[in-house]
């Protein structure tokens, strides 16, 4: 059990350190992943904001592990007193009883544990804002896990929100479409690094897979966010002529807010940096745009976008910089901490 995970923990404890210490909903708490697969003398040495928290996530850590290769209560007991040392004491005999007298490992086979969690979420009640930070969140961990996706998504947004002003949306369809701009490509948290960052065209198999992410953006907001953002975020590769997917729905199915956040996905794409591509100029990115505006995309949200180009490009830098700032920070903190020779050598536990 120790050997396993522990060689090379430094490298994802110090990103997620990183990734929540620039969030706004859970930096409090970065230091807790900085050390969560530290020892319990070590976090103690480390006089941390809420070590109690790392401690516990360490111990959940290697139980999870100790469970995964050896099922049984008797075997996991076992395994975890012959590293008793590593955790701290009271949290070490409260799992040992969880594990002797509150069934935990049934529980987690047959997955009754979810009915426990699902309750105990329910008792937790963000503010709007709070919700906002908690989706960005998510939504960057997302886009920042390739070079190339890292502005994606909040350019969609950006651009999304300019055409529905322009084009005078109620304010409540603009929060639709904002929200549903900031879902689009959660399923790509499904997707493989290799396709998402496939330097050339991809071959038909990867292509297949990488078109999956709309099924498995759904597959993780149904029935959690109102039908309108559900259908926003699934509909933002289909096409006004049926060529799109993963429906080849048609003009009359496809709303006018879902036609925006169709033709953000694509200005987006076309104007930003891809793995199989650089950022197309205005010119070539704009006669795409015309040319889908015959058949693909709505006529005059295109005819917007190639009259007011250089406009939203300049609203949407905005939200770009923020986003791109804080990335090279995560980027260039990541690089100086993994250097520094105490953090690698202390990461044998
Ligand atoms: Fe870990
Ligand atoms: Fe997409
Ligand atoms: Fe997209």
């Amino acid at each position: 059990m120790l050997e396993f995970e522990t060689t090379n923990v430094w490298n994802h404890s110090i990103y997620g350190y990183l990734f929540l210490k620039y969030m706004p909903p859970l930096s409090d708490y970065a230091e807790a992943i900085l050390y969560h697969h530290s020892s319990w003398k070590d976090i103690q040495n480390a006089h941390i904001q809420y070590g109690d928290y790392a401690a516990m996530i360490h111990l959940a850590d290697r139980m999870d592990v100790a469970f995964t290769y050896h099922s049984g209560s008797e075997a996991l007991i076992k395994l975890l007193n012959k590293s008793k040392a590593l955790f701290r004491p009271d949290y070490f005999e409260t799992a040992i009883q969880c594990i002797k007298n509150h069934s935990i490992l049934p529980q987690l086979i047959d997955h009754s544990y979810r009915a426990e969690n699902f309750k105990l979420c329910k008792t937790f009640h963000p503010s709007t804002k709070e919700a906002l930070d908690y989706l960005k969140m998510v939504v960057y961990s997302i886009d920042f896990r390739s070079d190339h996706t890292v502005t994606h998504t909040i350019n969609t947004v950006a651009i999304a929100v300019n055409i529905a002003r322009h084009f005078h949306i109620s304010e409540d369809e603009l929060e639709n479409i904002y929200l549903g701009a900031l879902l689009h490509d959660i399923g790509k948290i499904a997707i493989p690094l290799s396709i998402l960052e496939s330097p050339g065209r991809l071959n038909d198999e990867d292509m297949f897979i990488m078109r999956t992410h709309v099924e498995e953006t759904g597959y993780l907001i149904k029935g959690i966010v109102p039908d309108e953002i559900y259908q926003l975020a699934m509909r933002h590769h289909e096409k006004l002529d049926g060529s799109g997917y993963p429906e080849g729905l048609c003009a009359h199915d496809l709303t006018f807010p879902q036609r925006i956040v169709a033709v953000a996905d694509i200005v987006s794409a076309l104007s930003s940096r891809r793995s199989y591509k650089d950022p197309f100029p205005k010119e070539k990115t704009l006669s795409i745009i015309e040319q889908m505006g015959k058949t693909q995309l709505d006529p005059d949200i295109c005819q917007y976008i190639c009259t007011s180009y250089d406009q939203i490009m300049e609203d949407t830098d905005n939200s770009r910089i923020q986003v791109i700032d804080m990335y090279q920070h995560i980027v260039s903190e990541y690089e100086r901490m993994m250097s520094q020779q105490h953090l690698a050598t202390a990461n044998s536990i």
